[in-house]
């Protein structure tokens, strides 16, 4: 492992890279290595060997690249399969679960939402971090059927994606939360459209800030930041890279998006 080598991001498909954009704004010298897995999206709704099987593949591809790190940018992901992973390779590996502490803390209504996958919601990482900071609390978890689907097809703020999230929003509305977390990387893309639903004052949380920030200190205390310039990000697809590209498409970033069969 080397300053100069890069950081390896994964996901089941484009929606962790609201999570590499929030890496990439902290840590702007490194270079940053993307793998959506999106020919096996989503993963939310596959039983949790499949999730581990799936989350071995990209961890193992990546190391092939070279990463110094990984960040498991998916919550499914990491709820599920981290703790093997971790046990199995010699590299440091970020994970990203829902932000439920902070809106624990905060909430004025004593009552929050999760929005996440079946998976995610499932798993008994998420019931030990609910348990630890909800005892006050009421949390309302609701799993975001179809979202990942839409959002994998390129969908952002469609009339039926609207209407689904109406839906599933409508229990949580209904019982007073004033914090809505979300528990997927890909959710972040829905934040305007979330916003046109909610009663304006609930407070929408993800966890890419915080992702970054631990990528940032576990460099850090490695020594393993690097010191110059490296190359653009790089994205890789097994999917459609079209819808990849669309979402990450800054005009003045220069970055290349391709597919790969992995
Ligand atoms: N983006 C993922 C997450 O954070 C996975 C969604 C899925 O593939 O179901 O959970």
């Amino acid at each position: 492992m080397e300053k100069d080598s890069p950081i390896g991001i994964f996901d089941s498909g484009v929606g962790g890279t609201s999570i590499w954009k929030e890496v990439h704004h902290l840590l702007p010298l490194e270079h940053t290595i993307y793998l959506a897995d999106s020919a096996n999206a989503p993963y939310g709704e596959k039983p949790r060997e499949e999730i581990l099987r799936l989350s071995i593949k990209n961890t193992e591809k990546l190391l092939e690249m070279g990463v110094k790190i990984i960040v498991v940018a998916c919550n499914t992901a990491t709820t599920n399969a981290i703790k093997t992973l971790r046990s199995s390779y010699d590299i440091p590996l970020i994970g990203i679960e829902p932000a439920i502490k902070p809106a624990a803390l905060h909430t004025q209504t004593k009552c929050i939402g999760i929005l996440a996958t079946k998976g995610t919601l499932s798993s008994d990482l998420f019931a030990k971090t609910s348990d630890l900071y909800s005892k006050n609390t009421r949390v309302i978890e609701v799993v975001g059927t179809g979202l990942v689907q839409e959002i994998e097809k390129g969908q952002k703020d469609s009339p039926f994606l609207k209407a689904m999230l109406i839906e599933l929003l409508k229990p949580m509305i209904e019982a007073g939360i004033d914090y809505l977390v979300l528990g997927c990387s890909h959710y972040p893309y829905l934040i305007p459209t979330l916003k046109e639903i909610l009663p304006q004052h609930v407070q929408i949380l993800d966890s890419g800030m915080a992702v970054a920030r631990q990528t940032k200190l576990v460099l850090q205390s490695m020594d393993l930041l690097t010191e110059q310039q490296q190359k653009p990000p790089e994205f890789f697809s097994n999917g459609n890279p079209e819808i990849l590209r669309n979402l990450i498409s800054k005009p003045s970033e220069n970055f290349s998006v391709s597919y790969l069969d992995f």
